[in-house]
């Protein structure tokens, strides 16, 4: 059972970023061709999605009233400590594993592969569950020109119903859209790294456009005559509490849990260490930075949303919408609508770069199929890797309910947030001498206090999602018994 302890040492991690593979030849290097402005484009390209499009609705309907934008402040601290983790870890070892890649170097082998499964929760997961979501956004834009598709080809073929725990089927045949989305990302992914990143800052600059319109238009009608509802006849910023996590200081809490979803992909920049021209100093801008940006507008537009109409008539898929119509700005509906179908596109293909480059490290490692490690020898770019998840990623987006997988992405990143907070501590306590280009300020405050959080908002989390959690990692623990531990590179040397 030794080798489950087995850890890459440092030294032999930074060979691996510096020539693209551990020395024994077999690996092509990935490109290294990302920008620092590429990185940070990567992260809000990642971050900003669904979250903000549609939970901040509901997040304000049923948690925290007008205070929802002070749900999305602790969002961002939350994930600001996960954040400066993830900076210091991607500087010091810039390879492409991320988080899987640390557990590694810092705790051992079964640890690490326990982070590299569960990260499939967050980007393959995250992966479809957007896709899902772009679909629905992209039939319903579709409906505004007069192009209405047929429900049984842009909608999930299985239900699940949360409370009976009953599986049904539609009637549908598949969803049709989720699926060509997923496949045409991972074209893209497959073609290079270099076009993929200039993709993303088309989109990025669409989905910043879309929103700075939303504030220009939108700011001036904000008055706090909206904050009045009738469970909030006071107009108080706050609502007053009615039970735990409805309205009230738990409501603010709740709520934050509920918007956290809306961050998820500041961590994938983390996964495009081996493909950054100047990982050093670029990871942590590119991490902080987009986490940084986003904050700035998720909290605005939160705080402005809730300004212009009264928050009770936020709970629906199209909040955004419901907003401007209120404020009497309906011209801006369509573009919203463009931005935000557009927008979600950049989503799903970082969580999908994130996916293939962990993949394609656990690969390399032995612990999953050799194959996927494979560099194409003109994109450069881990096509094995990208194919297979494209297959797996299309597949499950064109089958499932959205309901189902959401949550799981959100329980995934958390843990994964939690071993980082850890492992960085680890590191420095083990290596106090290793060359560190960013370090995290007050670590042994920070550190702490990241995992600690990540915790506490997984356990805000249902029951049901924890015990996805549980059944997930237990078919990873038998795969890594019968598998992995048998093929693992750096045991057997
Ligand atoms: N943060 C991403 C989104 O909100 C996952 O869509």
């Amino acid at each position: 059972m030794a080798g489950i302890w087995t850890r890459k040492s440092l030294s032999s991690l930074q060979i691996e970023a510096a020539a693209g593979d551990s020395g024994d030849g077999e690996v092509r290097h990935l490109k290294r061709s990302l920008s620092a402005v590429n990185l940070v484009a990567l992260g809000v390209g990642g971050i900003i999605g669904a979250g903000i499009f549609v939970l901040t609705g509901h997040a304000a309907a049923a948690n925290a009233g007008p205070a929802v934008s002070l749900s999305f402040l602790l969002g961002a601290i939350t994930c600001a400590f996960a954040g400066l983790c993830y900076a210091e870890m991607a500087s010091t070892v810039p390879v492409s594993g991320s988080a899987y890649t640390y557990a590694y170097a810092t705790i051992g082998e079964l640890v690490a592969w326990i982070i590299g499964w569960d990260l499939i929760l967050e980007y393959a997961v995250g992966a479809i569950t957007v896709a899902i979501g772009w679909s629905g956004y992209f039939v319903s834009l579709l409906g505004n020109f007069g192009i209405h598709l047929p429900p049984q080809f842009t909608t999930a073929p299985l239900a699940y119903d949360a409370a009976t725990h009953a599986w049904s089927t539609t009637g549908a045949f598949l969803n049709l859209p989720a699926i060509a989305i997923v496949v045409a990302i991972a074209t893209l992914l497959v073609i290079g790294i270099q076009e993929s990143a200039r993709f993303n800052n088309v989109i990025v600059g669409i989905k910043l456009t879309v929103i700075a319109l939303f504030l220009i238009f939108a700011a001036p009608m904000v008055t706090p005559a909206n904050w009045v509802t009738a469970a909030n006849p006071d107009g108080a910023f706050i609502p007053p509490a009615q039970e735990n996590g409805i309205f009230g200081w738990s409501g603010v809490l709740r709520g934050a849990a509920v918007v956290f979803f809306a961050f998820i992909g500041f961590d994938a920049v983390s996964t495009a260490a081996q493909e950054a021209k100047n990982p050093q100093r670029d990871m942590p801008l590119g991490i902080l930075g987009s986490l940084a940006i986003c904050t700035v507008l998720y909290v605005s537009v939160a705080f402005v949303l809730t300004g212009i109409v009264p928050y009770d008539r936020l709970n629906v898929p199209d909040p955004i919408a419901v907003g401007i119509d209120a404020a009497g700005i309906g011209w801006l509906s369509s573009i919203v609508k463009i931005g935000v179908v557009t927008g979600l596109t950049s989503v799903i293909l970082v969580l999908m770069l994130g996916q293939t480059r962990v993949l394609r490290a656990m690969a390399h490692d032995g612990l999953m199929p050799r194959g996927a490690a494979a560099t194409h020898p003109r994109f450069r770019t881990p096509h094995v890797a990208t194919i297979g998840t494209g297959v797996i990623v299309a597949g499950l987006a064109g089958v499932l309910p959205i309901g189902l997988v959401g949550e799981l992405v959100s329980i995934g990143t958390l843990f994964a947030f939690a071993v980082v907070c850890v492992g960085v501590l680890a590191l420095r306590i083990k290596h106090p001498e290793q060359h560190r280009p960013f370090k995290v300020p007050a670590i042994w405050l920070v550190a702490p206090a990241g995992a600690i959080v990540s915790f506490i908002l997984m356990l805000g989390l249902p029951l049901d999602t924890w015990i996805r959690l549980a059944v997930w990692l237990a078919i990873g623990l038998a795969i890594y018994f019968l598998y992995g531990r048998h093929h693992s590179k750096p045991a057997r040397r």
